[in-house]
């Protein structure tokens, strides 16, 4: 019994570290060694659902009316994070994708923005502690997500577009989901030709998956 507990417990890591991943193994995902991984559910013609394992991120908040605004801030925070800002002084490698939660707010209020880095196989277990105390470490369950995928630029106007599309086909098939969505983003802003960029909305309960050809 103990052996078998054992040897569970050593499959659950092994599986938990697989999840953040040799980046060759995602199309889109081709910028960063290592990218998040996922087993595809299903995939329909106007989303598809995912299932990622639980893994941690190095996040940060900033209160603000746009993405546009946020973001820039929010980045450099976390980039110095990588680049030195914790504890060891150590370096850490860039992965794939940056993730922003999106606050539940009108177009002329502020809200928070939480953006989060995917941290690296190798710091998932033990992640440096930031010394930016506005720089914190967070852990994701493991989770269904509805995903809708779009090119180019990620703006307010496309994030929003594409959450509204994505929300109106997930609410015409019945799907429950958090109410907060993700602005998902792979690309480095120096990249100007097949961005790939996505929009979340986690499940809750059992994920529907209509119209799946
Ligand atoms: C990722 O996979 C590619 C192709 O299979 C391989 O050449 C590369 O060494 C791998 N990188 C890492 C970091 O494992
Ligand atoms: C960051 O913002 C989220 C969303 O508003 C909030 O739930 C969380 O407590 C905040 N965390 C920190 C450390 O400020």
């Amino acid at each position: 019994m103990i052996y078998l507990t054992g040897l569970v417990g050593f499959l659950l890591v092994l599986t938990a570290e697989a999840r953040v991943g040799n980046s060759s193994q995602l199309r889109f995902c081709s910028e960063t060694e290592e990218c998040l991984l996922f087993d595809l559910v299903c995939e329909g013609s106007e989303y598809e659902v995912r299932q990622y394992d639980s893994v941690k991120w190095v996040s940060t908040n900033e209160t603000s009316y746009a993405m546009e605004f946020a973001a820039p801030k929010a980045f450099m925070r976390l980039f110095k994070y990588i680049t030195g800002e914790n504890e060891n002084g150590k370096k850490i490698e860039m992965t794939a994708p940056v993730v922003v939660k999106m606050p539940e707010k009108k177009f002329w209020e502020r809200g928070v923005y939480t953006m989060s880095f995917l941290l690296p196989a190798e710091h998932q277990k033990n992640p440096p502690k930031p010394t930016n105390n506005r720089v914190y470490i967070h852990e994701t369950p493991a989770m269904n997500v509805y995903v809708r995928s779009y090119g180019g630029w990620m703006t307010t106007m496309s994030d929003s577009q594409n959450a509204n599309e994505l929300s109106t086909a997930l609410d015409k098939d019945n799907a429950k989901y958090q109410e907060t969505h993700s602005a998902v983003g792979y690309n480095s802003p120096m990249t100007l030709f097949n961005r790939h960029n996505e929009v979340w909305f986690v499940a809750e309960g059992e994920p529907v998956c209509l119209g799946s050809n």
